[in-house]
């Protein structure tokens, strides 16, 4: 086999993820998560999960090369996230793939998170068509890029200019009284209900849609959804969860679909990737698809499991640094918490 054998490690937020590629195979992906942790909290707690990084770390990686069928002693590089995300996470995954890389004497490669929620697409569906147009939303982040080689031009069109798309389901699913993090939870509750409540497209009419065209805001419709459901608790009456849950659902959707599909048409690509945790959104999948085979786009989205963040999407991408030779990184490469595209 001459094609690389890359372990990727993640730990931008809550997850330990682990990930062994061999070229854009994936082997094996092994995950550890410390959500449960944070949901007493109603958010991530940083020290929290700092910690359990490391406690997850060496069972994670002997997991992947154990179920992957490899021993360290065959990689070929290691890949780590080392940024944007929580900064002491980063440093536990950046820290340990140095000593991995350095006692191994194999190269390291530093990769952007975002970049990698890209990459990851490679093992579902094979190489990435250039440019790419991708819709990346999750609890961190809501971004539109621009993608015309994954391992080194990655291109920020807009993001958002105030919550990201899953914070916006995490903090709609407090206000319902569903569990964190709370968009499985509204994905699920929606089933049940209709779309009957016109909520808020943020950044979709008048003068800041021209100047915001690809950039998204979802403050104002968390605001919209939290003063609808206070308004029918003050009048005595019950809250249609399923049908409140179900109307912003539908609002969040119609934004990034209608936004995505505008990017694709603007700089004439004809390839959309979804990716993100929001990616594992049915409604999203559903409407992503309708409106792409509508406006003759071919759409691309991983399976769920591989829209969060998963270890699988640094190995993915650092496979394709090791295919397109690009430098590997230095060993002293810091975390870099706010690191841009
Ligand atoms: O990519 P990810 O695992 O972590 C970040 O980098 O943020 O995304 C997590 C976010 C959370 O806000 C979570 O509520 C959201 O993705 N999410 C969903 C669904 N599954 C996860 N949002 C809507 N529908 C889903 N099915
Ligand atoms: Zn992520």
């Amino acid at each position: 086999a001459d094609q690389p054998l890359v372990l990727g490690i993640e730990t931008s937020c809550d997850e330990t993820g682990v990930g062994i590629v061999r070229g854009e195979t994936l082997l094996f992906d092994a995950i550890a998560s410390s959500v449960d942790e944070h949901a007493r909290f109603g958010g991530v707690v940083p020290e929290v999960a700092s910690r359990a990084h490391l406690e997850a770390m060496v069972p994670t990686i002997e997991r992947a090369c154990r179920e992957a069928g490899v021993t360290l002693g065959d990689l070929d590089a290691v890949a780590v996230t080392s940024g944007p995300g929580l900064a002491g996470a980063l440093m536990v995954g950046v820290a340990s793939a140095k000593a991995l890389a350095l006692a191994l004497g194999v190269p390291l490669h530093g990769v952007n998170h975002l970049a990698s929620h890209v990459a990851v697409d490679i093992v579902e569906h094979g190489p990435l068509p250039e440019p790419t147009l991708a819709l990346l939303v999750s609890g961190g982040h809501s971004s539109l890029l621009l993608v015309p080689d994954v391992t080194h031009d990655v291109r920020s069109l807009g993001s958002t200019i105030d919550d990201a798309a899953g914070e916006a389901f995490d903090k709609v699913a407090r206000v319902l009284g569903l569990p964190f993090p709370g968009g499985p939870h509204i994905d699920r509750m929606a089933r049940e209900g209709q779309v009957v409540i016109d909520f808020p497209r943020g950044l979709t009419g008048g003068r800041d849609a021209e100047r915001h065209r690809f950039d998204f805001s979802f403050s104002g419709l968390k605001t919209a959804v939290s003063r609808w459901v206070q308004a029918r608790e003050a009048a005595g009456e019950p809250v249609p969860v399923a049908d409140v849950a179900a109307s912003f659902q539908e609002a969040v959707t119609d934004v990034l679909t209608r936004k995505a599909i505008d990017a694709c048409r603007t700089h004439g690509v004809a390839h959309l990737q979804v990716g993100g945790g929001v990616a594992a959104n049915s409604r999203l999948r559903a409407m992503a698809q309708e409106r792409c085979d509508a406006a003759g786009i071919q759409l691309r989205v991983p399976r769920p499991g591989l829209c969060t963040d998963n270890g699988a999407m640094v190995a993915a991408l650092g496979a394709q640094m090791v295919l397109k030779g690009r430098a590997p990184s230095d060993l002293g490469i810091p975390a870099d918490s706010s690191m841009p595209v």
